[in-house]
């Protein structure tokens, strides 16, 4: 079932089945991180302006982030030739079925620049025992957990679409994995993913740059969410506040000088963790990007 707008919506999230949060941490070592084309607004003007010295230094302090936390991290090293495969949130989606197997759907990256990233993900995940489902050949586009995300504790998923993302997608995926999908339409290039405008936090509370849906997509969000914090413009697009990670339902791993966002988290009892990812905002992405969570 997928769902347009509140109109569709025949539950409530009390209703869905719960569904334990993921608890394992993946990352791709960003030795061949680089901008070397242009695929969204941000990577303008970057090609070649990558410090890999700094950039090898914030993803380095990344990880000791998750680590601290209390997060295992596995490492998928990145490849020679794939200069955004760091951003290793994009090339799947991973899914625990409501018997408790494991699985992902193996995305179909939009970029033709970024379609050799996919196979190092499944060869990861199925090596783990995850089952590799395939999109039907029908949909061209879909780019995993930088589109499609979660919300908290519930079998129900987030399904953005406009940019990567073909909204045929997630017919598909919510017959397979048995959980209904809102679907939010995206139509600013700089929200090109799902995960730059929307981040949910806990059960109960999410982020958003609002501008970044229509009103079907606000309705909806404000309807599934109690708390729906608004994070103001700029922190939103120049500083990717909404591409923030809250791992845990209390941490709140989030990009620099995104200081109204902090204090916002601070007064609902998040921890917010203020960590540089300046480099990899150059090519468009930040903190939720670097990572997979999986089960
Ligand atoms: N340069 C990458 C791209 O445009 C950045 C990906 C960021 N990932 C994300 N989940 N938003 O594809």
């Amino acid at each position: 079932m997928t769902i347009q707008t509140v109109d569709d919506l025949e539950f409530d999230i009390e209703d869905l089945e719960s569904m334990p949060p993921p608890s394992a941490v993946l990352m791709t070592t960003p030795g061949h991180f680089d901008v070397s084309y242009v695929i969204n607004p941000h990577m303008q003007g970057n090609i070649g302006s990558i410090d890999h010295e700094a950039a090898a230094e914030q993803w380095d302090a990344l990880r000791a982030v998750y680590q601290a936390i209390g997060f295992d991290v596995s490492v998928v090293e990145g490849a020679p030739g794939l200069p955004d495969m760091v951003f290793c949130a994009n090339q799947t989606l991973p899914y625990l079925t409501p018997s408790g197997d494991r699985g992902i759907i193996a995305s179909k990256m939009h970029a033709p620049e970024r379609r050799d990233e996919v196979p190092h993900y499944v060869r990861f995940f199925t090596g783990l025992g995850y089952e590799n489902l395939s999109l039907p050949s029908r949909v061209n586009d879909f780019e995993g957990s930088g589109d499609a995300l979660w919300h908290p504790r519930r079998r129900l998923l987030y399904g953005g679409y406009g940019f990567r993302s073909d909204v045929r997608a997630y017919e598909f995926i919510s017959d397979k994995l048995k959980a209904p999908v809102v679907l939010l339409d995206l139509n600013d290039p700089d929200f090109y993913h799902l995960d730059t405008c929307l981040c949910p936090l806990d059960e109960e509370t999410c982020m958003i740059y609002p501008d970044a849906f229509d009103d079907d997509g606000l309705d909806l969000i404000y309807e599934m969410f109690d708390d729906v914090i608004e994070v103001p413009e700029v922190e939103a697009r120049k500083h990717f506040a909404t591409n923030a990670h809250c791992p845990d339902e209390r941490h709140v791993i989030i990009p620099e000088n995104c200081d109204e966002t902090v204090d916002v988290l601070t007064e609902f009892g998040f921890l917010p963790i203020e960590v540089d990812t300046a480099e990899f905002i150059k090519s468009g992405g930040s903190v939720f990007c670097m990572k997979q969570m999986y089960w």
